[in-house]
């Protein structure tokens, strides 16, 4: 059954692109309710305006606690419909203890990196200076830790031939793009149970 999904992001929305894309072209059964995002000039915003999609923006100055702005969030996850969260470079770190309750097993993120090596926000670039020959993709379920979530998906991604730090990102970005739609329309099939750290798909 189509799943309906809202998505997060902070900046660019290539991932977020990409997922639109596939819903377009068949490959991934899903609807987008809408894109929210912290950043009111995020080139994201643009994307969702481009495809019909509502747009929320919430920002974190406009709350006094962390807490008040995820219980915003998650109030307007419920008035779209949304049944799966889909973290698309979204930069901020969901600690709403209401918003991670509701939707246990329903909130997702992407890491260009094969957690857990090179967790937080420069991963790509951690992983070209460390030296490492193979990195990747990773999407995982979304909890109170940080980039720790049970991991549903991953994708390595041959990276010795890459020259600088940029050059590793290009090449796993593309991964993240057919490996974010593939997990995305997974959920249009089935669910995640999880039993400590390990999560096991079960088809509908
Ligand atoms: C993506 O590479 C995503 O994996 C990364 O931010 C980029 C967002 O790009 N996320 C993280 O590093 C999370 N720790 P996009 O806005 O073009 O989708």
């Amino acid at each position: 059954m189509t799943v309906q999904v809202a998505v997060l992001a902070s900046g660019r929305g290539s991932n977020f692109k990409a997922i639109a894309d596939a819903i377009g072209a068949g490959r991934c059964d899903a609807e987008i309710k809408v894109l929210i995002t912290n950043n009111p000039d995020a080139p994201a915003i643009q994307i969702a305006r481009d495809g019909g999609i509502p747009v929320e923006i919430v920002e974190r100055k406009k709350f006094k606690a962390r807490d008040d702005m995820d219980d915003a969030i998650l109030a307007i996850l419920q008035r779209h419909g949304a049944k799966l969260v889909v973290l698309a470079g979204y930069m901020l770190i969901l600690k709403g203890k209401k918003l991670l309750g509701a939707y246990r097993n329903r909130i997702i993120n992407i890491h260009p990196a094969l957690l857990p090596a090179f967790p937080g926000a420069t991963a790509q670039k951690d992983a070209f200076d460390y030296g490492v020959k193979v990195s990747g993709v990773t999407i995982h379920l979304v909890d109170e830790t940080l980039d720790a979530g049970p991991i549903l998906y991953q994708e390595a991604v041959d990276i010795s031939d890459c020259r600088s730090a940029e050059e590793t990102a290009a090449k796993i970005l593309k991964v993240e793009h057919s490996a974010y739609a593939k997990v995305v329309d997974s959920f249009s099939k089935g669910h995640y149970t999880v039993e400590g750290r390990r999560a096991t798909y079960v088809r509908d």
